[in-house]
């Protein structure tokens, strides 16, 4: 049963959300119903079909599945594997591990930081990248190491770090050509 409320809590899902991404939650949601414990589960779920945690679908999913607001903003903010903000479309994971700390890792930032304008943690304006810090990423052989969209690159230099941004960037100027074209 619905309640005007609900109502409401499900128009602002729409306006953050793809029809396919509400058919997504909508099954999460009644898979996890009434599970116990759940609550991390679901979030991960939330953060795979929309790459962050939006704040209207965390209401939603709060009201829905009757879990106070408080304790999904704690489990929210407790885990650094969530994000309550968008990031880009492209995710660059800067390793912070020991064996990229001590080879160099903060050379690294200093240069991935001045070749995005974005200080760590940000998103660049054009929502291509979000820089972010990643304890070790189990590569530690090509510390120091970065990971974008799943792929590693080390042993970093500062000058080989800024080329694989330009690459990307590269890549996206073509296809955006080619659609263009
Ligand atoms: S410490 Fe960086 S990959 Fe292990």
């Amino acid at each position: 049963m619905s309640c005007s409320c609900q109502t409401e809590e499900k128009a602002a899902i729409q306006r953050v959300s793809t029809e396919t991404q509400i058919s997504a939650l909508e099954e999460l949601i009644n898979r996890y119903k009434g599970v116990e414990g759940s609550l991390i589960s679901v979030l991960q779920g939330i953060q795979e079909m929309y790459g962050y945690l939006p704040r209207p679908v965390l209401e939603y999913i709060a009201k829905r599945l009757d879990i106070k607001k408080a304790r999904i903003y704690g489990v929210a903010t407790f885990y650094a594997q969530f994000r309550l903000t968008p990031v880009g479309k492209h995710l660059i994971l800067l390793c912070q591990g020991t064996a990229c700390h001590v080879n160099g890792a903060d050379k690294i930032e200093a240069a991935l930081c001045d070749e995005l304008g974005v200080e760590m943690g940000g998103t660049t304006e054009n929502r291509l990248f979000t820089l972010t810090e990643a304890a070790c990423l189990g590569c530690c052989s090509l510390a120091p190491v970065m990971m974008i969209d799943g792929q590693a690159y080390g042993p970093l230099t500062p000058d080989q770090a800024r080329k694989v941004i330009r690459g990307i960037l590269k890549q996206e100027e073509q296809s955006r050509e080619e659609v263009g074209a």
